[in-house]
């Protein structure tokens, strides 16, 4: 492994690893704009020039490898005067819009302004005026803020594939732009929002909606699909304004969807469900949660007093892999031969796949499955044993141990207020219908119990690789909407509150030893043979 010393700090390096990189995975900083590990490497923005000794010139950090015994100085006279003419220079035209800029508080030119550059400008004449653009359905281009690094004309070179940003004229009339009616609308479009790192590409979705000092992360998975992307959830004061990515160099690396990006929108959906209700006289009639737990376990256990194998319960794919091992208990400790049958599986015609433009490698993919957790239930379903069913079977209700159904537990849970036609009508019966957003099938239940979304609990979800992720809890249900482990460990006679780790330990194996990765760990190195 080589060595380099950096600053006068001995740092160790992978082989073929760049300067910058290096000292990023030790934790030592050096400037940077135009470098991103998942993208190619222009060194167009010059910032992160080093001296090296032995080289009379100054070499771009992130373009120079590594070499054992390699003295390298980023605070050298000569590096200073770089790094303060680069940022006299990018701040000729830069606006002085911070107060206003979105991007204030998480935007390298501002942090480096304050750390490499001058405190005055020297500049006399007026600043260059530059359009603000709409690029695409969810981002503007504010021109003037562009600092030209083409991280974002890279993304979509490189990772989407799909070409829409390219740099139009030269020199000072440099400006990233769209083709004529090609705006940048590809299902990764986002990303180059995050990659921008000044504020000129910004998200419509998010724009002036909060200061992103005020917003707090937490580790999350994406709701929208099978593939288990990496997310931060960013909130304030309960509520949800954004979703990030969280790198995680087996499923998602840098990147998200823009399914992924915007499925907190479910989170404040104005259908949300709130409040406990159950049919009085064939009427919904508000009652509060409590109430209507009692009521649907009473019923249930009168149904199951008949003889048993008379009751079932829906396992949705959103649920996590914790709520679908209590709630399967806790219906089989009124049944014990409860049917458990996993709840329909949406899916698109086949998986969205994404290539660098030019070598044409895979570089993402959407996958099909609109649902996080089909892979957990069914993981789920045979560790508890006992009769289950598939939901086609139940559609056809030809099995028969299908056939005695008298009523039963239904969970939803869907991001939209999407749910299968034949769904409300397919379970005959009581109907325990448990939800997060009104639909046709909370209607056609006796008992329906509002549910919490995936931001409001803890919990586990497998992908379609079988790799089993927790997320966290970010923000709290709303008002009078009980966790869905909470009303399940109810039903269970059991005390205290779910405990997503608690459950998994009694789960056992593989859930007792997932664990929350080190999201903050640094990205690690792109090795010069892959660029
Ligand atoms: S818009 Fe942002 S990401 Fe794109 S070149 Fe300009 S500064 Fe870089
Ligand atoms: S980060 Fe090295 S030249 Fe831009």
């Amino acid at each position: 492994m080589p060595k380099i010393t950096v600053d006068g700090k001995l740092i160790e390096c992978k082989d073929r690893q760049m300067i910058l990189q290096a000292c990023l995975d030790a934790g030592y900083t050096l400037p940077s704009y135009c470098y991103h590990p998942g993208l190619s490497i222009p060194a167009s923005c010059r910032i992160c020039l080093v001296e090296v000794e032995g080289i009379p010139q100054l070499v771009p950090s992130c373009q120079t490898p590594v070499r054992d015994g390699r003295v390298v100085h980023s605070n050298s006279t000569k590096a200073i005067a770089n790094q303060k003419q680069v940022m006299e220079y990018l701040l000729i035209n830069h606006p002085l819009d911070c107060p206003v800029c979105d991007q204030a508080g998480e935007c390298s030119l501002q942090d480096y302004s304050y750390q490499y550059g001058r405190s005055q400008s020297r500049f006399e004449e007026d600043k260059a005026k530059k359009p603000k653009k709409d690029v695409g359905d969810k981002i503007y281009l504010y021109s003037d803020r562009c600092i030209m690094c083409t991280r974002c004309v890279r993304f979509t070179r490189e990772v989407s594939g799909t070409s829409e940003l390219y740099v139009d004229g030269r020199g000072h009339r440099e400006e990233i732009d769209i083709f004529p009616g090609k705006p940048c609308n590809n299902k990764l479009a986002g990303n180059v929002v995050d990659l921008c790192p000044v504020g000129a590409l910004l998200d419509k979705d998010f724009l002036f909606k909060q200061r992103v000092w005020l917003l707090k992360q937490t580790p999350s998975i994406s709701p929208s699909d099978s593939g288990g992307e990496n997310i931060f959830l960013e909130h304030n004061e309960g509520v949800v304004y954004r979703i990030k990515p969280r790198y995680n160099a087996e499923v998602n690396k840098w990147w998200i969807s823009d399914d992924t990006r915007y499925s907190y929108h479910a989170i404040a959906d104005r259908k949300r469900l709130k409040k406990a209700m159950k049919k009085v006289q064939g009427s919904p009639t508000a009652v509060s949660a409590d109430e209507a737990l009692a009521e649907a376990v009473k019923q249930l256990k009168a149904l199951a007093g008949e003889g048993s194998g008379r009751l079932y319960a829906m396992l949705s794919p959103m649920m996590a892999c914790e709520e679908a091992y209590l709630l399967g208990r806790a219906i089989r400790s009124i049944d014990p031969e409860a049917v458990l049958v996993l709840g329909p599986v949406p899916s698109a015609a086949q998986d969205d796949v994404f290539h660098d433009y030019i070598t044409k490698k895979q570089t993402f993919v959407i996958k099909a499955e609109k649902v996080p957790n089909a892979a957990g239930i069914r993981r789920v379903i045979p560790m508890l044993g006992g009769p289950s069913a598939t939901f086609d079977e139940l559609v056809k209700g030809e099995k028969a141990e299908l056939k005695n159904l008298k009523g039963g537990w239904i969970v939803g849970g869907y991001l939209s207020a999407w749910i299968p036609p034949q769904l409300p009508g397919a379970f005959k019966g009581f109907k325990v219908v448990q939800d997060t957003l009104a639909t046709s099938l909370g209607e056609s239940g006796n008992v329906v119990i509002p549910s919490a979304c995936w931001a409001e609990k803890d919990g586990c979800w497998e992908n379609f690789a079988g790799k089993i992720q927790p997320f966290s809890a970010a923000v709290a249900p709303p008002e009078g909407v009980r966790k869905d482990g909470d009303v399940y460990l109810s039903m269970l006679g059991q005390k205290g509150l779910y405990h997503a780790e608690i459950v998994r330990t009694e789960m056992g194996e593989p859930f007792a030893s997932v664990k929350m990765a080190d999201h903050h760990a640094a990205a690690p190195a792109m090795e010069f043979a892959e660029l």
